[in-house]
């Protein structure tokens, strides 16, 4: 018989040396949202039944979108627990900072609450992203500059999904484990550990219908994928969501790539850096992977504003590595 270990057991024996109880429970509060979330979620279709959002429900109350539930359920699991200084989410023009009278805490929270919204109304896979930084300078914690730090500065990072079943995959940095939500328990059991991109890739996921809007290079790099322009080892096939959270875990379980390509009119593509793009980027590396605008890893760019966009390519290695060298050529021919 196989171990059963709570969410819970994992963090702490897995802390990083330098955390103490508060980056535990800060994973833990997250876990706490999650389950909120998925148990909203799972209840989504019946609000034809039990009222629309915008609507009025039976008690009077005005019923929320999801995205916006996901967002008010995490930040006020998160705001008063004095774990974090600030936090910053992609439903939110601005930094959220800690309301008084809490106390303010070390650590940072970037998140996107719900990801893959188009699909909520037709019951396909959404989910969570989120990314834990530590703050800047402890005397003057809770700043802007403390949000917009790179990739590479996150301690942690992870995402829920909401499908079949709600599952939390998370880094600190040692491995990427995933955790099965056993909704009857209420509890996250450990599922996958120390997951790895799977050599060889099996898919690739991008938007075909936006292929006119791409550059020669990427044009090219999707020939190359599907096997034409000489691409060696067993042809990829395509699956895409439009999810990212649900795209990025298919490909993290099966081995492939996403990718969301800069477009004529859209340079910096869609995906944000600071509540999408980083987080997926420090699981893929610590999954074995890579993750690049293109032109440089997304763990080393330097954000400069808070809902910066970023093309993104992420998956494994080889595929990834690849995309940039058709960039790079492309940029070598025409300067
Ligand atoms: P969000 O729902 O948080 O705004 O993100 C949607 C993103 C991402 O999840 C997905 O991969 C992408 O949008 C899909 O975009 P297209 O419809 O342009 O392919
Ligand atoms: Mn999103
Ligand atoms: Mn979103």
């Amino acid at each position: 018989m196989s171990k059963i270990v709570t969410i819970e057991r994992f963090i702490l024996d897995y802390q990083p040396d330098y955390a103490r109880g508060e980056f535990t429970n800060l994973l833990y509060d997250i876990a706490l949202a999650a389950k909120v979330i998925a148990h909203k979620t799972n209840r989504a279709g019946l609000v034809d039944i039990l009222g629309r959002a915008g609507a009025t429900n039976i008690q009077g109350e005005q019923q929320q979108k999801l995205d916006v539930f996901a967002d008010d359920i995490i930040f006020r699991v998160c705001d008063h627990t004095g774990r974090l200084c600030a936090m910053a989410s992609e439903e939110r023009e601005d930094i959220i900072p800690i309301p008084e009278p809490f106390k303010k805490g070390s650590y940072v929270l970037v998140y996107d609450p719900l990801d893959g919204s188009s699909n909520i109304d037709v019951n396909v896979s959404i989910g969570t992203i989120f990314g834990i930084y530590r703050c800047l300078n402890w005397d003057l914690r809770g700043r802007r500059e403390d949000v917009l730090q790179p990739g590479r500065r996150l301690v942690a990072a992870g995402y829920v999904l909401y499908g079949s079943s709600t599952m939390l995959v998370y880094t600190t940095g040692q491995g990427v484990h995933g955790f099965t939500l056993d909704p009857e328990l209420g509890e996250f059991l450990l599922s996958h550990e120390n997951m790895r991109l799977p050599e060889p890739p099996t898919f690739y996921s991008v938007n075909h219908a936006y292929f006119d809007r791409w550059s020669p290079a990427i044009q090219r790099y999707l020939r190359w994928l599907q096997g034409r322009e000489g691409r060696e080892g067993p042809a990829l096939s395509s699956r895409y969501i439009g999810s990212l959270v649900a795209d990025f875990h298919r490909n993290l379980l099966r081995g492939g790539i996403f990718c969301y390509p800069a477009e004529k009119d859209k340079p910096n593509g869609k995906i944000r850096l600071l509540y999408e793009a980083g987080p997926l980027a420090f699981l893929a590396e610590q999954a074995g992977g890579y993750a690049s605008s293109g032109y440089e890893p997304i763990l080393d760019i330097d954000p400069t504003d808070l809902h910066q966009r970023t093309p993104l390519f992420v998956g494994n290695r080889s595929l990834v590595y690849q995309v940039e060298r058709f960039l790079q050529e492309e940029r070598v021919v025409s300067n």
